[in-house]
């Protein structure tokens, strides 16, 4: 019985460890991993912005399908690489990202909700519902990008 016991305890406080590891990384690592998040959304989202808007023809609904797809999963990644421990790092992140941050969030979510719906219109192969959807996640990218990223 006590030793049962020894194994979960172990158990549980490995569980703990990789939690706190994560916490610990490296601020300038978490700063590289987040920009390269956002380098490879803007990779997928380029294709699909260029096609619904017709910048891009013909219109590929498979590419903007696949596209899509990594698009709402990237849209996950980015957000703990804003951990309070990377304020002093150089990126182009400014500082209102923590001084509003239920604002900054708040877009955070709404980007994976939007790209979540875009998903879903991109596999179901509606043309129609991603050139409309596509918009709404455009402005989610822009309102963040204007209030919390430094211009060029
Ligand atoms: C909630 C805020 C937010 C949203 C939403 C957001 N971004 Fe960003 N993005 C940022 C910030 C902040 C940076 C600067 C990060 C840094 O330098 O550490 C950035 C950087 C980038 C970069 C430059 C990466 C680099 O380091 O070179 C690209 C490309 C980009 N975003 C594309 C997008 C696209 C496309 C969308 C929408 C599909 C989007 N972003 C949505 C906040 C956001």
């Amino acid at each position: 019985m006590r030793k049962v016991l020894g194994a979960a305890a172990v158990a549980l406080a490995l569980s703990g460890m990789a939690g706190v590891a994560a916490a610990q990384q490296k601020p300038d690592v978490l700063v590289k991993q987040r920009q390269s998040a956002m380098t490879l959304i803007g990779k997928y989202w380029g294709p699909i912005a260029g096609m619904a808007s017709g910048k891009v023809s013909p219109y590929n609904a498979d590419v903007v399908s696949r596209n899509a797809t990594y698009l709402e999963n990237l849209a996950q990644m980015p957000w703990d690489g804003f951990h309070e421990s990377t304020k002093g790092e150089k990126s182009r992140a400014l500082p209102a990202a923590w001084e509003q941050k239920a604002k900054f969030d708040e877009l955070a979510q709404r980007l994976q909700s939007e790209t979540a719906k875009l998903g879903q219109v991109a596999r179901a192969k509606d043309e129609a519902g991603v050139k409309q959807q596509y918009a709404a996640v455009g402005k989610v990218c822009g309102a963040c990008h204007e209030s919390f990223r430094e211009k060029q």
